[in-house]
């Protein structure tokens, strides 16, 4: 991360994990202010914004992230304030913080707040939009071999139950170009062929897939896409409207570097309807 812009964008993706925790550590304001001048002091900045042991540098990223110092202790404050007072009184005010954090997530990722859920982590979003898409036996749904196994499992699952085709696609080990991906999924879709699900950045391989490319091609032939953003939520500038796809699912606790067990499922104004809940709770209920 060298250029002034990489660290703009370090900045950006701090600032919207700071702002979901609903909390603002002072330093991140100091690390903005000297982001032009001196390297070390920079660096030093945002190091400070993390707990983690000054002996060992986290290396596992793809897996689990530590969160900034600020998000863990928003976390315990919130968690200390319900457990002094758990009326409905005082929880009304997480109702706030719940739109507060989707309004800036939709901002970050450019789709509007009504798209955004907030839910455990990847593997559920996922699940989610496995589960609750309307789909009939015999249709098609395509993956791409190095989906998570929360994506390409809960498919085998899904189509061994409801009598559904699941065709597995490889890409090559070093593509030579871009076409390359691209034509590995588009050469194989079907008149059956319903849902297209892969993964915007391989926790296998580290490819990135254009995936802009692949939902308009898919789009043509109607097909729904489906987007596991583990690896790129955090880790890179996103524009969800941008890449026009159906839904997308990230989680928290990776390169976004904020709370443990939060997970975005971002889905598309126009299938929001076509997405039937698995799980029934109806807003209001009264325990
Ligand atoms: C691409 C991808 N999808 C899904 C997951 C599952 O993430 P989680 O355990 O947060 O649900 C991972 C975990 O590393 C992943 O790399």
């Amino acid at each position: 991360m060298e250029s002034s812009q990489s660290r703009r964008q370090f900045l950006q993706g701090t600032a919207a994990a700071l702002l979901t925790a609903a909390a603002s550590y002072p330093k991140l304001s100091q690390a903005q202010t000297i982001v032009s001048s001196d390297e070390d002091a920079y660096w030093a900045v945002v190091r400070s914004q993390f707990s983690f042991s000054e002996s060992a540098v986290p290396m596992n990223a793809a897996n689990l992230c530590p969160s900034f110092r600020s998000v863990a202790e928003t976390v315990t404050a919130l968690t200390y304030d319900i457990d002094r007072d758990c009326s409905f009184n005082n929880r009304a005010k997480f109702g706030g913080l719940l739109e507060q954090s989707r309004a800036t997530i939709a901002q970050q990722i450019n789709v509007s707040a009504d798209e955004i859920a907030l839910v455990r982590n990847t593997s559920e979003a996922n699940n989610i939009v496995n589960n609750g898409l309307e789909l009939t036996a015999g249709d098609e749904v395509i993956v791409w071999d190095q989906n998570h196994p929360t994506n390409n499992v809960a498919w085998d699952v899904r189509a061994a139950r409801f009598n559904l085709s699941v065709k597995r696609i490889s890409t090559p080990t070093s593509p030579a170009n871009k076409q390359q991906l691209i034509d590995a999924f588009v050469s194989q879709f079907s008149a059956r062929t319903r849902v297209l699900t892969i993964t915007h950045v391989s926790n296998v391989s580290g490819i990135k897939l254009p995936v802009k490319e692949i939902v308009e091609a898919a789009h043509a032939q109607n097909i729904y896409v489906h987007v596991d953003g583990a690896q790129s939520w955090g880790a890179m500038p996103l524009n969800l409207r941008e890449l026009r796809v159906d839904s997308y699912s990230a989680s928290a606790h990776k390169w976004f570097m904020g709370p443990k067990e939060v997970g975005l499922l971002y889905v598309h104004e126009r299938n929001i309807n076509r997405i039937w809940p698995n799980i029934v709770a109806p807003v209001g209920a009264m325990a």
